[in-house]
């Protein structure tokens, strides 16, 4: 059955091929994010920047006036930042913040009336590996990953009894645009910290783009809206699926050791 379906950060990468996938299946699609997609596109687009109020609440009322009821929300858009913590500004953690974290909250909240008009609503927060093991110098998009799974799991509970169904995918590295989008150090090397940023920076880059196709975050998705209940977490791909099962059951410490290694 065609379903109207909103996703956010629809202009590139996991977003844009999540709607044109599901635009071919035969759902109404509405794409959201602060630009157009660059190549030709079939679906609805409302333009908005998750990190300005005023430019959310001009998106919400243009999906309010033109839409009775949304069948499934994906919250996909988002940005990564990396670098140290102690060279990290106040402005930029606000900055991510404002969009992976404050901007899914509001969207979300605006949305949730038209969600509970449709028989079996959907929320699928699109988070990451990164909210689950921590990532050295990506820790602030470490945390706001975190804070969106926290913010699934509490709305997951809040919402059943409306019907409305929520869940997280879990991508692990995906070749996308995220890798050249992200906030990068303005301190890669000093005395302090030596080449560890600009080693850990290249790991992280290599692996994104050498990483999975965006298509396998796709068909997860699809799957998801096509289930008549959602798990709390799906996590992409076997390699990623075994990781976060290693880091619950491994001692925290061995974990960052690890991660430490990986990354540090
Ligand atoms: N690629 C990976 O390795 C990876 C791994 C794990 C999780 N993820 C997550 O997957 C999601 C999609 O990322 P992607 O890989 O597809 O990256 P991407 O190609 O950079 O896409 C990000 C999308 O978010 C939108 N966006 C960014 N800032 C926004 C803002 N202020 N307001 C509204 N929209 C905004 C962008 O559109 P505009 O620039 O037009 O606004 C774009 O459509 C993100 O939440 C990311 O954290 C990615």
């Amino acid at each position: 059955m065609s379903k109207v379906i909103l996703i956010t950060g629809a202009s590139s990468g996991i977003g844009k091929l999540t709607a044109e996938f599901l635009f071919d299946q035969g759902h109404q699609i509405i794409g959201l994010s602060r630009s157009y997609p660059k190549n030709e596109y079939k679906y609805d687009y409302v333009l908005g920047d998750l990190g300005s109020q005023v430019s959310m609440d001009n998106a919400i009322k243009t999906i309010k006036e033109k839409y009775n009821q949304i069948d499934v929300l994906i919250n996909c858009a988002g940005i990564g930042i990396s670098g140290a913590v102690e060279y990290t500004s106040f402005e930029e953690v606000n900055k991510i913040f404002q969009v992976n974290v404050m901007g899914q909250f509001y969207m979300t909240k605006e949305l949730i009336p038209l969600l509970r008009k449709t028989e079996k609503g959907k929320i699928i927060n699109i988070g990451s590996i990164a909210g689950e093991l921590t990532i050295p110098f990506q820790t602030f998009y470490s945390m706001s990953k975190a804070a969106m799974h926290k913010f699934s799991e509490g709305l997951r509970m809040e919402l059943k009894p409306f019907g409305i169904d929520v869940a997280t995918v879990l991508p692990g590295d995906t070749k996308t645009g995220f890798t050249d989008n992200r906030y990068q150090p303005i301190v890669m090397e000093d005395d302090l910290y030596k080449d560890r940023i600009k080693k850990s920076i290249n790991k992280m880059e290599h692996d994104e783009r050498n990483g999975m196709n965006p298509m396998s975050v796709v068909k997860v998705i699809n799957k998801l809206i096509k289930r008549k209940r959602m798990p709390v977490m799906v996590t992409v791909g076997f390699m990623y699926k075994f990781l976060v099962f290693l880091g619950k059951m491994l001692p925290k410490r061995f974990v960052n050791w690890i991660l430490s290694k990986m990354y540090a």
